[in-house]
C-alpha cells in the first residue's frame, strides 16, 4: 500500500516540565526539572542551599546557624546592606566613591547615617517579602512538537522601610526599596540587588553578597586572579597591600577587601589538587570582593559557627561595593549582582 500520502502526525503540545516552587514557614524552595535547587529564607532573603543537578551542595551553612530569625544566618548568602562596618583604620582611607551619584571623598563622618546600625546592616536581619517568580524556557533548538523544559527560575524578594522595626527605621530613615533576585539556572546561580531611592534626599550605602562557598578542603584551593590588586587586610590592622601571589592559598585567618576589580573578570576558586575550577564568579556593578576564612580560633569563638573545624570546608568570596560609598540620588536606582558558575563536574 502506498503510504506516501500518509498525513503527518498532529503535534501534541505537551506542557513543558516546570520548576517546582514552594513557600512554607518563610522558606522558598525552587527546583528545576533538571534537578538543580535553591532554598531561600525570607529572613534576610538568605540563600541557604544551592544544589547542582547531581545533588551536590555548593554553599556552606553552619550546623548551628540560627534559622528562626533570632540572628543573621551563618552561612549561605546573607545580604549585607546598607553598611559593612569598616575597621577604624580603613575608615580614614580616602576611598569613597559613587556609582550612581556624585563622587565623595573622605571617611564617613562619625555621625554617618549608618553608624548606629549593626555591623553588616539590617538587610540580613529583616524578614523580606516573596514577590514571586518568573521562569524562562530553554532556547534549545528542539523541534516544535517537543516541549522544552523551563531551564531557569528567578525568585524576587522585596524589602522596604515599612517592613523594618521602628528602631531600625529611625536609625536609617530613608525611603528605599530593595528587590533581591535569585536566579537558578542549569549554568549556575545569580543573585542581584536593586536599590531604589524613593525619597527626596540622597543616601549612601554599601552592599556585599556574603557568599559562603562550600569546599572539600580549604588547604587545597586557590583563588585568582587577584595578583597586582590592592587590598585592605583586616587581619593586619586594616593596612593596605598589593597582592603579590598569582593565586591565593589560605592557611591562616584571612579577611581582605580586594578593591577596584573588573567585575567582568571572573574570580575563580580552583582545586589545587585537580586543577579543576570549583567556582567562577562574575559580577555586575560590584567592584570589590572580600575573601574571608575565620580559621581555627575565630571559628571557635563564634557561637553559631559549627562544627569547629567547619572553616576547613568553606571560603567566603563576597562580591560587593564596600571600599567606599555609593551615593544614590533621590529618585534614582542602582543594581549590582553576581553570577556563580559551579564546577562542570558538580
Ligand atoms: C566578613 C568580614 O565579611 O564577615 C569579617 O570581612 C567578618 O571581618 C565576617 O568577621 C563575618 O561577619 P559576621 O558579622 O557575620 O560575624
Amino acid at each position: 500500500m502506498d503510504r506516501s500520502k500518509k498525513p503527518a502526525a498532529i503535534g501534541v503540545t505537551a506542557t513543558p516540565p516546570q520548576p517546582t516552587i514552594s513557600l512554607a514557614n518563610n522558606i522558598v524552595q525552587a527546583t528545576l526539572p533538571t534537578g538543580e535547587s535553591v532554598t531561600v529564607h525570607l529572613y534576610g532573603a538568605t540563600v541557604t542551599s544551592w544544589r547542582t543537578a547531581n545533588g551536590a551542595e555548593q554553599l556552606w551553612l553552619s550546623d548551628a546557624a540560627a534559622l528562626d530569625g533570632s540572628k543573621p544566618i551563618r552561612g549561605g548568602i546573607p545580604v549585607v546592606f546598607p553598611v559593612r562596618r569598616l575597621p577604624p583604620i580603613l575608615s580614614s582611607h580616602p576611598s569613597r566613591r559613587s556609582l550612581a551619584g556624585p563622587i565623595v571623598f573622605g571617611p564617613p563622618p562619625p555621625n554617618h547615617a549608618t553608624s548606629s546600625l549593626p555591623q553588616h546592616g539590617f538587610a540580613r536581619n529583616s524578614l523580606w517579602e516573596f514577590l514571586g517568580k518568573s521562569s524562562s524556557e530553554s532556547t534549545s533548538s528542539s523541534s516544535s512538537s517537543t516541549a522544552a523544559a523551563d531551564n531557569a527560575v528567578k525568585l524576587d524578594f522585596g524589602l522596604s522601610p515599612s517592613m523594618l522595626s521602628p528602631d531600625t527605621k529611625s536609625k536609617w530613615p530613608y525611603e528605599f526599596g530593595l528587590v533581591y533576585s535569585v536566579t537558578l539556572s542549569r549554568e549556575g546561580l545569580g543573585t542581584s540587588l536593586q536599590v531604589r531611592n524613593q525619597g527626596g534626599e540622597n543616601f549612601e550605602f554599601q552592599v556585599l553578597l556574603h557568599t559562603y562557598l562550600a569546599v572539600e578542603d580549604i588547604s587545597k584551593i586557590q583563588i585568582s586572579p587577584l595578583q597586582g590588586k590592592s587590598y585592605v587586610d583586616k587581619v593586619r590592622n586594616a593596612t593596605e597591600h598589593t597582592e603579590s601571589a598569582a593565586s591565593i592559598q589560605i592557611s591562616a585567618e584571612t579577611d581582605r577587601i580586594y578593591k577596584d576589580l573588573d567585575p567582568s573578570v571572573p574570580i575563580v576558586v580552583t582545586s589545587s589538587s585537580s586543577g579543576t575550577d570549583l567556582f567562577s564568579i562574575t559580577r555586575e556593578g560590584l567592584t570589590d570582593a572580600v575573601v574571608w576564612n575565620p580559621w581555627i580560633d575565630k571559628a571557635r569563638s563564634m557561637g553559631d559557627f559549627s562544627p569547629d573545624d567547619g572553616y576547613k570546608r568553606m571560603v567566603c568570596v563576597e562580591a560587593g561595593s564596600v571600599a567606599g560609598w555609593t551615593v544614590l540620588e533621590a529618585g534614582e536606582s542602582w543594581e549590582g549582582g553576581q553570577f556563580i558558575r559551579p564546577s562542570s563536574t558538580s
